[in-house]
Order: structure tokens, then sequence, then C-alpha cells
């Protein structure tokens, strides 16, 4: 915090006429009537059947927003613009990754993409209530698969085309997925990543997958089963495909996808958000934080398939009439300039992305920003972990000519829209992701729950309601409340440290369970262990974060070996590689320390904070309840 009175504050450009100019009114109005403020913002959109109560807390912490309402996502996304002015606007533009390719598509085009898709599905079967993964790279059919089974009210389960087999298979099971829509590879760094391989072994023994549909991108040659494999340009030219698709009207509170990520125990947690209230939230904050216009070109660099594409690629802009960009690659191949290019190319004027990656690109020095026109730009966003002062300033000044605030946005998969963030009138602070966004209030507590004095660490929990908040954990009200709502009984526990200032002003600090933030992508220590488990020569292991330069964090792992076998450098190459297959190459350990054996309590639960506290030469602790 020794940066806490660093403070930048907006040029007159950035504030004048913005969504939330007048932010300290809207913050002061929000606060006064709850209900009111998000009643107002809900009537910006559209309803079939207007809503009875805002705010139904008569069962918390399930909470229920614009009960009786009945509307469908796609209503406010897609349907509603092209109906008027924004019909023939840009919805999305598309680059591929060797740079060759282009697609776009106006918000008329859009719709008929996902009403052929919709279309599709319905053919094979998909019904409201109905689950469909998909497991898509970053092209516009993920955009189209998505909008297609909300607009049919089915619910999709996007997984990360990066996990394995594996992880991919029990996201399928544990969701009763009956379709996986898939591409036959995609491309990372320049070569293929099989994803429809890795599909087939995924649902080898899927007791509830009837249909897979492939769509072609990279030509790599694919095993397809006759009775189960579908080539999407093949439906695309069937007669099932053609024809109008109605938007099926939905209650508020129908789910709209589960979306899986991972907490301290073992098993991802697939959190449940619904149509109505996730709307309503990820329209308004989208807005407010990005002051969306008209003329704007929105770059969120996220993948679909995290929440921050659901809310921030997919949803938000979509629902604000924006145009988007989907670009396919990632930010260093085949040179570390590709995405100034992009920016420079379509007039970027809003750019959002994640600490990790600005670190990776500071790394490559000025001159490859500095041979782009990055004049266009106008507003920065960053996500995913706290940014430190010095890629912030980098950011702000290479980046941003000094002239675009950076909206440093806090916030999860489970709370489905910001929480914590800027708006561009607002003065900022490095390295502080700001304050509650209108109508929440958050709070620094200590392990009873009592506030402690501001300046001093302790946990983050959030204090009001919000329309996008999780329902629950799909399958699993229990866990719902246990994880988040136990511990500090009517508030909502985020699991992060965090500080607050003597201005308001939230600083995060990071995880406080065993959590690992890996390049902005969370990923849960018993995974890892799972995954390091599952090999052979491996009796136990412990995984832990440790900070790393440019990652944020990187994973460290501990590795007891069975008996016969010895550490070895062949060994550890093995296991990384193992890891990658049966979890995801995200989730690699950079270190791997074979250990005699793992600091555990009494009762046998390893001891992280012990093994943390070890690799930073930090004092151990209390030690007391570690064995022996
Ligand atoms: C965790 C949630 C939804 C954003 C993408 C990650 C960390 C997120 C920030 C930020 C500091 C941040 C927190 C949080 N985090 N944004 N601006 N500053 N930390 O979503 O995968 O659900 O992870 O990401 O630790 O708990 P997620």
């Amino acid at each position: 915090m020794e940066n806490e009175r660093d403070i930048y504050y907006p040029s007159p450009e950035s504030v004048r006429g913005s969504l939330a100019e007048n932010w300290e009114e809207l913050e002061r109005s929000a606060a006064e009537d709850l209900e009111g403020y998000w009643a107002d913002r809900a009537s910006e959109l559209v309803w079939s059947k207007p809503w009875d109560q805002v705010i139904d807390d008569s069962e918390k912490p399930f909470y229920r927003w614009f009960v009786g309402g009945e509307t469908n996502i796609v209503s406010n996304a897609v349907d509603r613009h092209i109906t008027g002015p924004r019909k023939n606007k840009l919805a999305l533009l598309w680059r591929s990754e060797d740079n060759k390719e282009t697609r776009t598509f106006s918000y008329f085009s859009l719709n008929r993409e996902v009403v052929k898709m919709a279309n599709i599905l319905r053919a094979m079967g998909v019904e409201k209530g109905d689950r469909v993964t998909i497991y898509l790279p970053r092209i516009p059919e993920v955009v189209f698969a998505m909008l297609a089974c909300a607009k049919l009210g089915a619910i999709h389960s996007v997984v990360f085309a990066g996990f394995s087999a594996d992880a991919l298979s029990s996201r399928i099971d544990d969701s009763e997925s009956k379709l996986v829509i898939t591409a036959d590879g995609s491309w990372i760094n320049g070569s293929v990543f099989p994803l429809k391989n890795i599909v087939d072994e995924a649902v080898r023994f899927s007791p509830t997958v009837e249909n897979v549909i492939v769509v072609r991108r990279t030509g790599t040659e694919v095993h397809m089963d006759s009775t189960r494999d579908h080539w999407y340009h093949d439906l695309e030219s069937l007669p099932i495909a053609r024809g109008a698709c109605p938007t099926v009207q939905v209650d508020a509170e129908h789910p709209l996808y589960i979306l899986y990520t991972s907490g301290s125990t073992g098993k991802p947690k697939a959190i449940l958000h619904t149509h109505g209230g996730y709307m309503v939230g990820t329209y308004t904050t989208l807005r407010y934080t990005f002051d969306i216009r008209e003329e704007d070109r929105f770059w969120c660099t996220a993948d679909a398939g995290w929440v921050t594409g659901h809310s921030y690629v997919v949803y938000g802009p979509l629902l604000a009439g924006a145009t988007t960009l989907m670009y396919e690659g990632g930010p260093t191949y085949p040179h570390p300039d590709r995405w100034w290019e992009l920016i420079e190319h379509y007039g970027i004027t809003t750019f959002y992305t994640a600490p990790t990656a600005i670190r990776s690109l500071m790394r490559f020095g000025d001159a490859w920003v500095n041979r782009h026109d990055l004049s266009s730009l106008r507003l920065l966003g960053s996500v995913g972990e706290p940014i430190n002062p010095a890629a912030w300033r980098w950011f702000h000044e290479v980046v941003g000519g000094g002239r675009a605030p950076i909206m440093d946005t806090w916030w999860q998969t489970e709370t489905g829209m910001f929480q914590i963030t800027g708006v561009p009138a607002m003065p900022q602070k490095p390295g502080s992701a700001g304050r509650p966004v209108f109508g929440q209030e958050a709070e620094i507590v200590d392990g009873d729950g009592n506030p402690v004095p501001d300046g001093t660490e302790g946990f983050l929990v959030l204090k009001n309601p919000w329309p996008a908040m999780a329902r629950t954990l799909y399958k699993d009200d229990d866990r719902f409340v246990e994880t988040y709502w136990s511990k500090y009984p009517g508030r909502y526990m985020t699991g992060d440290a965090a500080k607050r200032d003597e201005d308001g002003y939230f600083w995060i600090i990071g995880r406080t369970d065993d959590v690992i933030m890996v390049s902005g992508h969370r990923l849960g220590t018993a995974e890892v262990e799972a995954a390091l488990n599952s090999h052979h020569a491996v009796s136990e292991s412990a995984a832990i974060g440790v900070p790393h330069e440019v990652k944020g964090q990187s994973i460290l792992a501990h590795v007891v070996l069975n008996q016969g076998f010895t550490g070895s450098r062949e060994l550890v190459e093995e296991l990384r590689a193992h890891v990658a297959a049966h979890l995801s190459p995200i989730a690699k350990p950079d270190e791997i320390l074979f250990v005699e054996k793992l600091p555990k309590t009494r009762s046998g639960k390893i001891m992280r904070r012990v093994l943390r506290a070890r690799a930073l030469g930090q004092d151990e602790g209390d030690l007391s309840t570690l064995e022996e």
C-alpha cells in the first residue's frame, strides 16, 4: 500500500458525458434505494412480462431477482437490436491466429447464425433446461453456440478448450449434457491442439451424450462416429437449419449457464447463473465501467471458456449493442506486437486484458508498441489478479499514451459481474481495484467476521445481494451455502484477502484458500494434486502457488514418490507432461520438489501453509497441530 497516495485524476475528456459521470450521485442513490436502482437498470431492457418483485430474499442465501418477470437474454443481446437502428451495426469482428482470415458479423447476420445453430440444436432434441457442453476455441461459433442454447432456454456449459479429456469428461458427466459442440482442432501458436480427439476420449464412456457437433477449423483429420458425430458445415445446409426460430421466453430465474471453477477441494464447482439478473448485471456494469458508446470498438482478450469471456466478450457487449473483437490467438505469437497491430487495424477504443499479459508484453520493450498508432484507445481495463504499479504505469503510459484511464475490475466466476472497480470519471490509484459497484457494499473483516480498521488486512466480504450473483452450485445447494454463506452469516465470503484505505478504495491482496491464480487462470491445488497422484510413481503430493514475475503465481509441487522410484530431471519432465495431459497445459507445475514426507496435521490434512512459508523463506508460524 505504499502507493496509496499515488492518485491519477481522469482527464476532462474521460469524465465529460461518460455514462457514470455523476458517479458519486449514482453511488449514493443506489445505496439509499437498492431495489429502485436495479429496477431502473432492468427497465432499460426488454421483458415479455414485467417482474412483480425486484429482490426476493425470503430464502437467503437463495436470492431471487426480478421475480415473476419473463425475458430471454437473447431477446436483449440480439433480437432487440435487429428491429432498430443497430440492425446493420457490426456486432462481432474476428481475426484468425495466422492473421489471414477475417470474419465480421452485423447484428443482423449474428442473428442469422444464432437462429441457424438453434434450429440445428432443436432438431437434435435440445429443449429448455437441457445441458449442452461447448468445447470450442476463440472462433465465432463459440458465440453462436452459447446464444443458440440460451435462445432455446437450454443451459450451456462452456469448458475451456485447453482442458484435458479427464477434466472435460468429468464436466460433461456432472452436467449430464446430451450434446457436445466442438471443433476438429484449435490453433495454438501455429500448431494444432486436437480438440476432437480429446472429445472422443472424454465421451467414450459418457452415458448422456447423444450427439457431437464438430466445427471444421484446422482441417485436421479426425475420426467421425457416424452414429454420433456431425460436421457443422453439413448440418448447416440441411433443411432443419432453415427457417425462423423463436426466442423462448423464460422465467427471469431460469438457468442460463453453468460454468465450472476451482475451489478448495478436488471437485470443480458448477456455478449457476440465470437469465434475468445476470443480463441486468452484466449490461449495467459493462456500460458504466467501460462507458460504452455507439461508435466504440471494444476488445476483451479473454477466452469464452472463462467467466470474463461469458460476461464481457459475449453477453455484456451484445446486451449493450456494442461492437466487439475476438482474436483467435495469444499476445506474443508470432511477434509481441500482434495485439497492438489489431488495436491499430480495428481502431479499438476500449481494451480489457489481464496483468499477466501486460507483464509478458512489457518485457519485450516499448518499441513493439511504439511502432503502432494506438491513438484510438480511450479506456483500458485489467482483470484476474492485482495489477502491480509498474505494470499499471506501463499500460497507462506506453499503451494508453497517458490518456486512457485503467479500469481495474475485481470480480469472480461466482459474482458474474464486476463488484469492485472504477468508472472513467473516478480518480484512480494504481494497484487498487477502486470502489464497490453502485449498489454494493464491501467490508474487510477478521476471522470472526468483525470489521477491521481501514488499512488493516482482512477477509473481503460483500454485504448486498446483486442481480448477477450465482444462484447456487448446480445440484449442490448445500455446498453453495457452506462455501460462501456460512462463515459470515448474511454476507458473501469472497475467499480473497484485501484492505480498504481511508478513501474507501479496496486493495486486493489475493486468495486465502487453496486456489492458485496462474496467469489469471483459477486452479485448485487439489486438482493439480489429483493429476500428479494419478501417475504411477507418485505416492502423494502437495501443490502451492508461489509468486511469479509474469504469471502472478506459479505452481510449486511437492511430491512423495512410491518405493522404488527416485527423483530425477526426467521424472520432473514426465510429471509436468502428465499434469498437462490429465488436467491442462496451464496447470503444469513450474517446479517439482521430491520430498520424503509432507507436513500434515494429526488428522492427516496437508499443511500447505507450512510449505508456502518454507518456499518463501518465511516463519512457519504456529506448528502446534503438526503431527509428531
Ligand atoms: C479471483 C476470481 C472474474 C475475473 C477473472 C477471474 C482474482 C479477479 C481481480 C482484480 C485482484 C482479482 C481474485 C478472485 N481477481 N479480478 N481486478 N484484482 N484480484 O475469475 O477465475 O473466478 O477468479 O480472481 O482472487 O477471487 P475467477
